[in-house]
């Protein structure tokens, strides 16, 4: 049975749901508020689908946000066994601060073909290169940025590189200006950052740095959809990041993963407009209406299309 079409629909109703909650916080400076409104949304409808779900991604410990926990079963418990990644608001900030580009995410496969990914920094990049050895976590910045420019006979001044604006990124970010690439330099929201490079309109050629583990995760099940790149390296800074990542069942704390050891099998990815970015416009309200734009993907039936929905208020 599987993830057919029934499911597509109900994960989107899921993430319009979390992003509509959510919208009545935007812009009251008060991003735990729009975390749980979205939180709480959210895992009422994921209980409402027949399925055997459990949250394998949740968002939220590194910062003490409302979450929905990683291990916690959802659904009827009846139906498919489920793994399901989530992060009901992704860009708390822009949220709070009424700003582009926050987004409810909700990502989807059959059971253990999801990364159990620990809540811990990781470091990452993503292109629309799948030929090996082009660009790679392992390679310098040079060597990615002038692998890139041949593979894709651009120079490196027409190459446009997408990282978060960190103090962490210095040296990426230094080098990167010596090298002439044009930066798109983005305050928060790595989701969306790495699924830039999935279509040449938003004019990204790679995405790179530091920043969730779950959000790397999150986009790497619609990169799958993109048959773009993806990889990942989980940062354990401390003894604790360690002893979690060990009881999740991590023992190289050094490894590369690949998009297929993050996501495999079919899968559905969801992200919907909270406020506008560059992904998916955001919840307006028309004629009584709440218009919403959802990007879905569905690997099996290579769905790939940004959804309009409309509720009454
Ligand atoms: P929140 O929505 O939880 O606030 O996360 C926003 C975000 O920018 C993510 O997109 C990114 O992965 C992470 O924070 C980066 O973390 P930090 O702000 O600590 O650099």
């Amino acid at each position: 049975m599987g993830l057919n079409k029934k499911f597509i629909d109900l994960f989107h109703k899921v993430s319009v749901q979390a992003a509509l909650a959510s919208y009545y916080f935007v812009g009251k400076k008060d991003k735990i508020a729009a975390d749980k409104a979205a939180v709480d949304a959210m895992r009422k409808e994921l209980n409402k689908i027949d399925m055997k779900g459990q949250i394998v991604i949740g968002e939220g410990e590194l910062d003490d946000a409302p979450m929905l926990h990683i291990g916690e079963k959802v659904g009827s418990m009846n139906g498919p066994d489920l793994d399901i990644a989530v992060d009901p608001l992704e860009g708390t900030n822009f949220a709070a601060y009424n700003l582009p580009g926050a987004i409810s995410v909700i990502a989807v496969a059959e059971k253990n073909n999801l990364f159990n990914a620990p809540e811990t920094y990781m470091d990452k990049i993503s292109t629309n290169v799948t030929e090996d050895n082009i660009v790679d976590l392992d390679f310098s910045i040079k060597k990615n940025i002038y692998n890139l420019s041949e593979f894709k006979n651009k120079k490196p001044e027409n190459l446009t590189a997408c990282i978060l604006d960190r103090p962490r990124h210095k040296d990426i970010i230094d080098e990167l200006i010596k090298l002439k690439v044009k930066l798109k330099l983005i305050t928060d929201g790595d989701v969306s950052g790495a699924i830039l490079v999935t279509n040449e309109k938003f004019d990204v050629d790679i995405f790179l740095g530091i920043g969730g583990g779950p959000e790397g995760v999150l986009a790497a099940s619609a990169l799958d959809a993109y048959n773009c790149n993806f990889q990942g390296r989980f940062i354990f800074e401390t003894e604790d990041d360690k002893i979690r990542a060990k009881k999740m069942g991590i023992k190289d704390f050094q490894k590369k993963y690949s998009i297929k050891e993050i996501v495999s099998g079919d899968s559905i990815f969801c992200a919907t407009g909270i406020t506008s970015g560059d992904l998916v416009s955001g919840i307006k309200i028309q004629n009584n209406e709440f218009i919403s734009e959802t990007l879905i993907t569905h690997k099996s039936t290579g769905l790939k299309k940004i959804i309009t929905n409309k509720q009454k208020i």
